[in-house]
This record gives C-alpha cells, structure tokens and sequence, in this order.
C-alpha cells in the first residue's frame, strides 16, 4: 500500500507526525509532499527539525499569494506528483488551502482521499478555513473527526456513515510526544518568565489583523495588560507584515519571531493565561487545562468551549481585558478530559486505513517493482 501525505502549512505539520511515525511502525510505505504554503524557517523547517518529521519527498514550492492562487498552484503542481505515483491513499491535514487544493487534486484523479480533522465546523463562510474544510469534507472518502460534535456536523450534512471515523484528535498526539522534551526545554526561564504569572498572545487571523482599527485596538489591549502581567507575543509573518506597514511597534509587548513547537508548547504549558485566534491552541490549551480567551465571533472547535478552557471573547479592549483578568485572578480549573483526546489518535486512525483502504492490485506495477526489489 502506498500512502500519500499532503502537507503546507504550520498546522498541517503539526498533524504529520504521529502519522508518519505510525506508519513507519507498520512498514507502510509513506511519500510526503510539502506544497510550500509556508516556506520560512521558523514557520516550515523548523517544526520538521523539532518534531522529527519526514524530510518531504517532494517541494512543491507554492509560496505566498492569493486563496485562488495558493489553491491553484497546489492543484498543478501536485497533479504530476499523484499521477506519477498512484498512491492508494491522499492524506490532507486540517482546513489551509494546500489542504482543499490536494484534496481536489485527488479526487479529480480518482484517488482516494483521507482528512485528518474532520467535520469541524465554525458556520463562518467568511472564514477562508470554513470553506475549505467544508468542500475538503464532501469530497474525502476517510472523514476522521476528532471528537463527537464533528461527527455530528458530518451526519447533518448528509455525509454516509461508512467514511465517517471518530478516532480523535491527532495534534494531541503531537502534543503527547513533544510535552516531556518542552517541559526539559525550560523555555519560561529562557524567556525570564520563570516562576511567575505571564500571557502568551497569538495573533493571525485576517479578520484580526487585516483591519488597522482591529489590529491597533488588540495591540493597545495586550499593552495594557501586559502592565499588571508579562504578555509574551510570537508575532506571525502575515501581523508582522501589517504592523509594519501601519508603523505598530507592539510597545509595551514581549514580541519574539515565531517559535518552535517545542519551545511554544513549554510557555503555554506553564502561562497563566493564552490570548489567541489560533485553532490549534484551543485545544492545546484544553488538553493542558490552562484558561484560554480566542478573539474571535465563533470557532469550528466549539468543544474547547463547552467542555474545555476556551472561551470566545470579541476583539475590543473592554470585553478583552475584563475576561483575561477575570480569568488571571481565578486561575486555572481542572483539568478537562475529552474522549479520544488521549495520544493514541494515530494508531486508531492507521488501523482503519488498513482495514478500509484496498491492498494495491497484483497487476499493480509497483507491486511488481516492490516484489523484485526485495527478491
Ligand atoms: C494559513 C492558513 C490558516 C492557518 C495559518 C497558520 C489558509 C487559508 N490559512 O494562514 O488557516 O491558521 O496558515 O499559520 O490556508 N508568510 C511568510 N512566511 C511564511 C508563511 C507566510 O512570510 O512562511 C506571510 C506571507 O506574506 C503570506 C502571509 O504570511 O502572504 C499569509 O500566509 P498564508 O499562507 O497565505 O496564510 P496564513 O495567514 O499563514
């Protein structure tokens, strides 16, 4: 059987590992390709070096540019790939754009496709992430949902049973691996935020950072709190471009490049508090029960909210800061436990691949090529 592993984007890496290690374990054969959605190092080779990722086997070197653009290039560039390998199975990760643009890639090929993280639903369409998702979904044949709620998103838009498998949260897997080597890391000390409260900010989403007015406000915010309570900010390239652009300096802010998982996994694991509009970090932050305000109307991971840490709070100052003090003053709560979200997502999503996906046919050249290989 020969699988396929599409990845892009910093989220998507973060879903690759347990994946890949778990396939290794069963001798699957396993080719990566990196579309070049991100392309910096601290975006891109740095998660592969820090979580021991595959090198890819392919790059197709995508680069920054519009969602159409993005999309499309994805689609040219990785058709040839597939074509050439006829892989039994396309793995997408997460809702970017090299995820729909794979997706399609596949599916147009008559390859089957299998989404990791599906079913998760925001009811945004202005959201790039919620279209995605939503067309990458009705054309996979393997919808692994990570929790029960996407399962149910899946049923109510109509999407057969059969392909639907609720096999749980694959990035706390990630996170499983990775939290003993963060804890070693001691990275509050490397900051200087060693045994006292601080605030891990993350901040990227369009409608956060596109808008000047948004952007400013935010910033004036974190500044403010960053009074009473250190407010470390790893800036993303696409605020960093606009702050520049409208000559924000982030004064009063602990700003830093983005960092690696590792490092980033140690301060969240001992913050006080996160402010984010990061999809990943609300349910890093569930998992790890430190309280979490996203600054956004909705999220498509709305179980970080009903039964995790997470709460949505408008991006304006006000509602902002009464809800991070609140939270800083009651600390953190127990723990949350959620089904499925137990470091063991990838073994049960890699056993239902090899007990859905058909083995490759004798007549298959590969077969033949795999065969005298090893005779
Ligand atoms: C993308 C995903 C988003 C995800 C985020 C994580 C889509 C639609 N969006 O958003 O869901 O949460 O990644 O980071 O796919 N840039 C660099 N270097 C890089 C990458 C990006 O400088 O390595 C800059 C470029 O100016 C680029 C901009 O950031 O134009 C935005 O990058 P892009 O991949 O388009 O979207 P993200 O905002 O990163």
């Amino acid at each position: 059987m020969l699988i396929v592993s599409v990845v892009g984007a910093r989220p998507n890496f973060m879903k690759l590992g347990p994946v890949a290690k778990e396939l290794a374990s069963r001798r699957l054969r396993h080719v990566v390709v990196h579309t070049g959605q991100h392309y910096d190092g601290d975006m891109s080779d740095a998660f592969f070096r820090d979580l021991d990722l595959p090198h890819p086997d392919h790059h197709l070197a995508v680069g920054p540019g519009s969602h159409a653009f993005q999309t499309a290039a994805v689609m040219q560039r990785l058709e040839p790939v597939l074509e050439n390998l006829r892989p039994d199975l396309v793995l997408v990760y997460g809702d970017v754009n090299s995820t729909l643009g794979a997706a399609l890639t596949a599916a147009k090929l008559g390859l089957r496709v299998g989404h990791v993280e599906a079913g998760l639903r925001s009811r945004d369409r202005t959201m790039p992430e919620e279209l995605n998702r939503i067309v990458t979904d009705r054309i996979a044949d393997l919808l692994f949902a990570p929790s029960d709620d996407a399962v149910d998103n899946l049923r109510a838009e109509g999407i057969a049973d059969e392909g639907v498998h609720l096999v749980g949260n694959v990035m706390i897997d990630t996170l499983c691996q990775a939290l003993p080597r963060a804890r070693t890391f001691e990275a509050p000390r490397r900051h200087g935020l060693e045994g006292r409260p601080y605030v891990v900010a993350t901040l990227h989403r369009p409608s956060n950072v596109d808008h000047a007015g948004t952007l400013r406000e935010l910033l004036e915010t974190l500044r403010e709190l960053g009074r009473s309570t250190p407010v470390l900010f790893p800036v993303h390239p696409r605020t960093q471009a606009r702050m520049a652009s409208l000559g924000l300096r982030g004064d009063g802010l602990r700003l830093c490049p983005p960092l690696g998982y590792v490092e980033m996994l140690g301060l969240v694991a001992s913050s006080s508090l996160v402010i984010t509009d990061s999809g990943g970090l609300q349910e890093e932050t569930t998992f790890l029960g430190i309280p979490c305000l996203t600054a956004r109307p909705t999220t498509e991971r709305p179980i970080t909210c009903t039964r995790g840490t997470n709460r949505l709070v408008p991006s304006r100052r006000t509602a902002l800061l009464t809800a991070a003090r609140d939270a800083l003053r009651r600390g953190p709560g127990p723990r949350p436990v959620i089904q499925w979200w137990d470091g063991r997502t990838a073994q049960r999503m890699v056993q239902v691949v090899c007990e859905t996906v058909p083995a490759p046919r004798r007549s298959d050249p590969r077969v033949a090529v795999s065969l005298s290989a090893s005779s």
